[in-house]
């Protein structure tokens, strides 16, 4: 291969074509945009595209890129396929909260099978960076603030999106940002990030790393500064830690234009030198909305000699990557074939299913929920989210099928049936973001109000209707384009006029169930004291509102958990559980003078339609070396007449050693479904993996002599334990 055409098999480009009528707010010019990168594929300029969805376009795109270079090397067609690509899974923040590795990696495989059905060999997910800063808008992306949650999860996508049956069903996953991505400075999206050396490896790492152990082929580069470092130009971070360290043999790809981007860090000094130090560093493969900085790389190379053997080892996993997904063998996507597999109903159902077990029961007051559906005459249903087929499915999808999404309304209705009268009244117009956001531009993703939208009628409507019903189900939250990339907040309030509609509707008297609509937490202060029930619904996917209606009228019963801690307000953020102690920690809870420091709700809480008593754990030995492993086990009992869910969950703390050590951390967790008043014995294992951390004092990884509290419950407040020693004897 001649230096050009290697460069070709590292450059990677977005191809767009917008809707007629869109107001383009990214960094490129849309007409010019699809000329100049068929342009690029017909002279062998092309590696790989993303952005294409349609079979037919990726047939004529591809035969334009075999055909384009001389060796015939087809292009991987890449995509963000975050939850789905027709059949919308619930959003991955609700994936995680259903703390259900079994169906996570279940809805990933079927992402992969109907993204492979359309041509795309490649999704740019799981993203698994931790967030404890919900003002950052793209939490909803990963799961959550833990990184012992994070990395079961992440390797459950990898395994999902690319182990199957048949390898012609599966696509390379690509893990992102490394790293550190989701700590940006104030919550703002993009901006810089300061971590130190112990969050880093403890905390922010990990997820990366078991989505690599779980065999990940692709990772993907974050865009900001890590420690003054831009992430897209650390060879500490690609060469060094992910080849050298971890072994990863997959292939890296920059975040969009994040290699040009190393100009604008100040650290580059133009597109060449970006080109040449991101290569350098270890990035294989340049994603680029246009112009691509590693076109400088021919004319670079000629000056390096030294560089000859880092481009054949980038151009060599990209070769590998394309041979081992099959593309070699068969580039070209059968179109009539795909129909069948994007339609099928099975797809939809493990959808459904997915969206039943992410959901959180925050509040229950009086066992309002689950609702008796046989002893109901009317139903009030307010909120504009509760009928709006676009939010139910959430930010980052493309290529849904509103007609065959079932919004929450749709759902109660059809439950219900026609004996109950169930009335809907969207109380409030659709709050607009202050800027838009770059989502918008795509189609039909910007909420509208009908044109005749009256907003004091409409708020009265609404409480009128409560008024009048036995029950009414208020939807609150987020509309889907004020959540996810560059949708950062600086307030956490519901928008708009969400709150003032609730307290009216509570002002009526009528029973109200608060279904929360978001990505992230908000504040929910007054509800959580004032609303009976709430319910997390999330961004539920294509079968939602089907999944909210079975468990409000308790077909399923609730079992997800928090995946983060709930903040009272923005002013505690961040706020994790797994901090660790100071001067003065019987004032934990009072940090604040005006408001509690506690969470409102905390990491891994959720309820059921009954209650789970604990026994006490019980360890099968108190004291052992370094490198034993101790077994630590539970007893459950449902107390309920109906079966109930729930999650059992380890947290461990070691009481003293090199370095500090958080209250707790999460170490294992098991979800469980259990019949009415049925036992069972959960046993989890606590060894030297358990006991491993990153010590600041020997900057290494230790397992130290100690002593340590075990505890198990439902949540990380539990205070059921054990505690045992560890000597080094
Ligand atoms: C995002 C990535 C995404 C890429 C391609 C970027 O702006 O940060 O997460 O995969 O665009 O859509």
């Amino acid at each position: 291969m001649s230096v050009p055409e290697k460069v070709a098999q590292l450059t990677q480009f977005f191809y767009f074509r917008l809707p007629p009528g869109s107001e383009p707010s990214l960094d490129f010019d849309a007409e010019r945009q699809p000329a100049m990168v068929e342009e690029a594929i017909r002279t062998g300029r092309a590696g790989a595209l993303l952005f294409v969805t349609d079979p037919s376009e990726i047939n004529r795109l591809q035969r334009m890129v075999v055909d384009g270079n001389r060796l015939g090397i087809p292009a991987l067609f890449g995509f963000d396929v975050i939850h789905g690509l027709r059949t919308i899974f619930p959003v991955p923040i609700a994936m995680a909260a259903s703390w259900d590795p079994a169906s996570i990696e279940e809805s990933q495989r079927i992402a992969a099978r109907e993204a492979r059905a359309v041509g795309i060999h490649w999704t740019f997910a799981p993203m698994v960076d931790i967030a404890r800063d919900p003002r950052w808008g793209r939490m909803v992306e990963g799961a959550g603030e833990d990184p012992y949650l994070a990395g079961v999860v992440a390797a459950a996508q990898v395994r999902g999106f690319q182990e199957s049956d048949d390898p012609a069903e599966t696509v390379i996953a690509g893990p992102k940002h490394l790293v550190g991505y989701g700590a940006a400075a104030g919550g703002r999206d993009y901006d810089e990030v300061e971590l130190s050396d112990s969050d880093l490896w403890n905390v922010y790492l990990p997820p990366f790393k078991a989505a690599v152990d779980a065999g990940a082929k692709n990772i993907m580069t974050a865009y900001m500064t890590l420690n003054g470092l831009p992430a897209t130009g650390s060879g500490w971070l690609l060469e060094g830690l992910l080849r050298k360290t971890w072994g990863f043999e997959g292939f890296v790809v920059s975040d969009a234009n994040a290699v040009k981007n190393l100009v604008t860090h100040g650290f580059a000094e133009n597109a060449r030198d970006s080109a040449i130090r991101a290569l350098k560093s270890g990035v294989d493969m340049e994603m680029a909305i246009s112009d691509p900085a590693y076109e400088h790389l021919a004319d670079a190379l000629a000056d390096d000699a030294s560089m000859a053997e880092v481009l054949d080892a980038s151009v060599r996993r990209v070769l590998t990557a394309k041979a081992e997904i099959g593309l070699l063998d068969a580039p070209f996507v059968d179109e009539a074939g795909s129909r069948e597999i994007l339609g099928r109903p099975a797809h939809r159902d493990t959808a459904r299913v997915a969206a039943e077990r992410s959901m959180v029961l925050l509040r229950n007051e009086g066992s309002l929920l689950p609702l008796a559906a046989n002893e109901l005459g009317s139903v009030a249903v307010i909120g504009s989210l509760a009928d709006s087929a676009r939010d139910t499915i959430g930010p980052w999808v493309f290529d849904y099928d509103l007609d065959e999404t079932v919004t929450i309304l749709e759902g109660i209705r059809a439950r219900v049936g026609s004996d109950v009268n169930v009335a809907f009244e969207p109380g409030i117009p659709v709050v607009q973001r202050t800027f838009p956001s770059m989502f918008d531009q795509f189609g039909r993703n910007r909420p509208h109000d009908p044109e005749d939208f009256d907003e004091t009628a409409a708020f009265e409507a609404a409480v009128e209707a409560a008024r009048a019903s036995d029950v009414a189900v208020v939807v609150v939250g987020e509309w889907q384009n004020m959540i996810g990339e560059a949708a950062s907040r600086s307030s956490l309030d519901l928008p708009g006029r969400q709150l003032e509609l609730l307290q009216a509707v509570v002002a009526t008297g009528t029973p109200v169930v608060a279904l929360v609509m978001n990505g992230r937490p908000l504040d929910l202060r007054w509800p959580a004291s004032h609303v009976p029930a709430i319910l997390d619904v999330w961004y539920p996917g294509t079968r939602g509102g089907e999944a909210v209606a079975r468990v409000l009228f308790g077909d399923v019963a609730p079992g997800g958990k928090l995946p983060f801690s709930w903040p009272r307000s923005v002013g505690q953020v961040p706020i994790g559980y797994s901090h660790r102690l100071s001067h003065e920690p019987e004032n934990q809870a009072r940090r604040y003078w005006d408001e509690a420091s506690t969470p409102l709700f905390p990491f891994g809480f959720g309820l059921t339609y009954g209650d789970v008593e604990y026994s006490l754990p019980v360890i099968d030995r108190d004291y052992m070396g370094l490198h034993d492993v101790a077994t630590v086990s539970v007893s459950l009992v449902n107390t309920a007449d109906r079966m109930v869910d729930d999650v059992v969950q380890l947290y461990l703390h070691q009481r003293f050693g090199s370095a500090s050590r958080p209250v707790r951390e999460l170490k294992a967790f098991q979800r469980v479904t259990l019949a009415a008043r049925e036992s069972r014995t959960v046993v989890f294992v606590v060894g030297p993996r358990e006991r491993t951390y990153w010590s600041a004092a020997s900057h290494s990884w230790v397992v130290e002599p100690s002593v340590f509290d075990a505890w198990i419950g439902p949540d990380s407040t539990t205070q059921l334990g054990v505690t045992f020693e560890v000597s080094d004897n």
